[in-house]
């Protein structure tokens, strides 16, 4: 697709990514693809404001070219992230502009030079500073963390439009730009797995950030993310969901995920069975068998619930592989703030649920249930037993 303009001067010079279905090595499933944003301002110096992922620089060069005939009239390069799907255009360009300054934070520079080796004219920039560009100026504000340490964002003050790379962003792939041009159901969607699955971890950098930015008293009509819609009709309303996802304000009470994995379907009658005495007790339950799941998925619907349930079959003495694998995910996350339980199954020998007590202990989760257990298939002494381990943990979250 071609060159959008975001404000009469400010293009959208980005690509739509429609095939790529995973992220970050596969840690990240997108299967909505997803777009990478870079932005033109053009007055009378011209600002190219990031660029995209590698395979699509003579892409976004193109769109550059439509507008200003030739990358040569860009003036300045800004760099607000260095992570790759959004710098790797950068040697393909700057081959072409090799002189023009580079602006980034100190860790911008230093991470911009370890990924491409470019000695590019680095300008290094901290909150506050500005760049005049004619009518319009770009001042900077440094965001370590929200989600790299190099991370920054630019505000183009005069037109109040705020382009905070990755943050606000959503993997979405879509032929509309704009907020008010697309079905905000899938955006919402897209931005709570985001948030979730890579600035989870990162609730408290964000809520002080957010305040640091409303005590500025700026204004904000565009918001220009580095991946998915632009917010122009309402940017309010992705500000106010990150200010509610980084103040917990987003865990819906009566919610409980169930996540497991079962080897001969033991695990999976336990999970169900603990399901039942939960929904009897008013609880909103998502039962997920992690094998057949989409683990970014179920960390997002981890993200809004206030319980979390791991089971696992024992399988030499440990747990099994999968579940372990998205254990290991949402430790990573430190899902502060949730309760949790184990339940599972074993033949001969257990030892799945204390290896899924261990792994998690340092995550965050607070156990406030003993776990459930039984060998080989439940009789109906043990699946009374499992209902009633649900009904218990419905009673603890409401009481909570
Ligand atoms: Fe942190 Fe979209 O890269």
């Amino acid at each position: 697709m071609g060159i959008v303009k975001v404000t009469d001067n400010i293009y959208w010079v980005g690509v739509v990514d429609w095939n790529v279905k995973s992220f970050h090595g596969y840690t990240y499933t997108t299967k909505r693809g997803t777009t990478y944003n870079a932005y033109l301002i053009v007055d009378e110096k011209i600002a190219l404001v990031d660029t995209v992922y590698g395979p699509f620089t003579n892409e976004m060069i193109e769109k550059i070219e439509e507008v200003i005939g030739s990358v040569s009239r860009i003036d300045y390069v800004i760099s607000n992230h260095v992570e790759t799907d959004h710098s790797g255009g950068m040697p393909g360009l700057m081959a072409r502009i090799p002189k023009v300054p580079v602006y980034c934070t100190q860790k911008g520079k230093e991470g911009l030079y370890k990924n491409y080796y470019g000695n590019w004219d680095y300008k290094i920039v901290k909150s506050g500073d500005e760049l005049k560009l004619g009518k319009n100026t770009c001042v900077f504000l440094e965001a370590p963390m929200i989600h790299w340490p190099d991370s920054m964002f630019t505000y183009v003050k005069e037109q109040q439009v705020l382009l905070p790379n990755d943050a606000f962003g959503q993997h979405i792939a879509t032929s509309e730009r704009f907020d008010d041009e697309v079905d905000m159901h899938f955006v919402m969607e897209e931005a709570t797995k985001y948030y979730a699955n890579i600035l989870w971890p990162l609730n408290s950098l964000i809520s002080k950030k957010l305040d640091e930015v409303t005590k500025m008293n700026i204004g904000i009509k565009i918001i220009g993310p580095s991946h998915g819609i632009i917010w122009r009709k309402d940017p309010g309303k992705i500000v106010k969901f990150y200010s509610d996802c980084s103040n917990s304000r987003v865990t819906v009470d009566n919610k409980v995920v169930i996540a497991y994995e079962t080897m001969w379907n033991s695990t999976e009658l336990i999970a169900k069975s603990i399901a039942e005495g939960l929904i009897s007790e008013g609880m909103s339950v998502k039962l997920y068998n992690i094998p057949v799941s989409d683990m970014t998925e179920v960390i997002a619907e981890c993200f809004t619930a206030k319980g979390i349930l791991f089971g696992s079959s024992t399988h030499d003495n440990e747990m099994l592989p999968n579940i372990a694998m998205f254990i290991h995910m949402l430790k990573g996350l430190r899902p502060k703030g949730k309760y949790a339980g184990c339940f599972g199954s074993m033949g001969w020998a257990g030892g799945a649920v204390k290896d899924m007590q261990e792994t998690l202990a340092k995550s965050g989760l607070e156990f406030v249930i003993e776990p459930v257990s039984c060998k080989f298939v439940p009789d109906k002494e043990e699946t009374k037993k499992c209902i009633e381990f649900g009904k218990s943990f419905a009673k603890i979250l409401k009481s909570k």
